[in-house]
């Protein structure tokens, strides 16, 4: 079986949901404390095994670019400093081997992936959405799904349950039980369905293992949901021809494209940090307490 060494991070997306910020600055370099999301998505990969990374990025998103490159005049200066821990903090993220492909027209997730056709090859290879940040401190998801790949030589599909109210925001999926609990046979899938049409409240979270046949299907998927490539419709063709299966990853995920969940997301990481966790708690205590 071949090994998962190449992910994939689709980032060319306009962040509509967060203008004005997104207007001039990526989406994937807002910080959740004082990290950019993407490098979190970026670490949860490295921490799995993955050893090449591609991003798809887009027009305005150089500032991605810029972080994972060297940063000469700031570490010179640093060095003179003698500021030793900015300086390990500044070169942790040059270090990475990262590629870059500019997705052209922003023709749907579908449609991101599909530039990566050429960095895979034929590898079975994983994808990580910036907009899901799970954490999970014993065991990243993504390394979770590599787990089930290994064990089954099938696709997998990180998901997780959601309220009715939510099935409409995500790609759900319908299967059948295997003899793991958490892992399901996927028979079918809809991108973004209503409450009414959805099969299951399982819902695709931003993490996948996928075979390279998707590439061949991706090409002859046609515009579904909201005009755009849906992933999701050439997962379900994959599922029909091939092993796919849906696994529910264990860890507390964000969602990073919904404001409230960006907030959750803040409050929750800074509330696990050594420097700020209890100066930052003492002060919720003190907020709340006023409400
Ligand atoms: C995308 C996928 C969807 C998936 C979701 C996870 O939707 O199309 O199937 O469930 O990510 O976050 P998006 O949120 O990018 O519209």
């Amino acid at each position: 079986m071949q090994k998962i060494r190449k992910a994939v991070i689709p980032a060319a997306g306009y962040g509509t949901r967060f203008l004005p910020v997104t207007k001039a600055t990526p989406k994937e370099m807002l910080p959740i404390v004082d990290k950019p999301t993407i490098q979190y998505i970026v670490e949860e990969a490295l921490a799995s095994g993955i050893e090449e990374i591609l991003i798809i990025s887009g027009h305005g998103k150089r500032a991605i670019e810029d972080h994972f490159d060297s940063a000469p005049a700031l570490e010179m200066e640093l060095a003179k400093k003698e500021k030793t821990d900015l300086l390990k903090i500044v070169r942790e993220t040059a270090d990475i081997n990262i590629h870059y492909i500019r997705q052209r027209y922003m023709r749907g997730l579908g449609d991101a992936i599909l530039c990566a056709k050429t960095f895979m090859g034929n590898d079975p290879f994983a994808v990580l959405l910036g907009d899901d940040v799970v954490y999970n401190p014993e065991k990243p998801a993504l390394k979770q799904l590599i787990d089930i790949y290994e064990a089954t030589g099938g696709s997998v599909l990180g998901c997780q349950n959601v309220p009715d109210d939510q099935v409409s925001s995500y790609g759900i999926v319908a299967g059948s039980e295997t003899e793991n609990d958490r892992l399901m046979r996927v028979s079918d899938m809809v991108e973004k369905p209503s409450r009414e049409e959805a099969p299951s409240h399982l819902a695709v979270l931003g993490r996948y293992i996928i075979k390279a046949e998707i590439f061949d299907l991706l090409e002859k998927t046609k515009p579904g949901k909201g005009g755009e490539i849906q992933l999701t419709d050439a997962l379900r063709v994959l599922a029909q021809q091939d092993v796919v299966y849906a696994y529910a990853f264990e860890g507390q995920r964000y969602d990073l494209g919904d404001k409230l969940g960006f907030l959750k997301a803040t409050v929750e990481f800074a509330l696990r940090r050594e420097d700020l966790g209890e100066p930052f708690k003492d002060y919720l205590k003190q907020l709340a307490k006023g409400l």
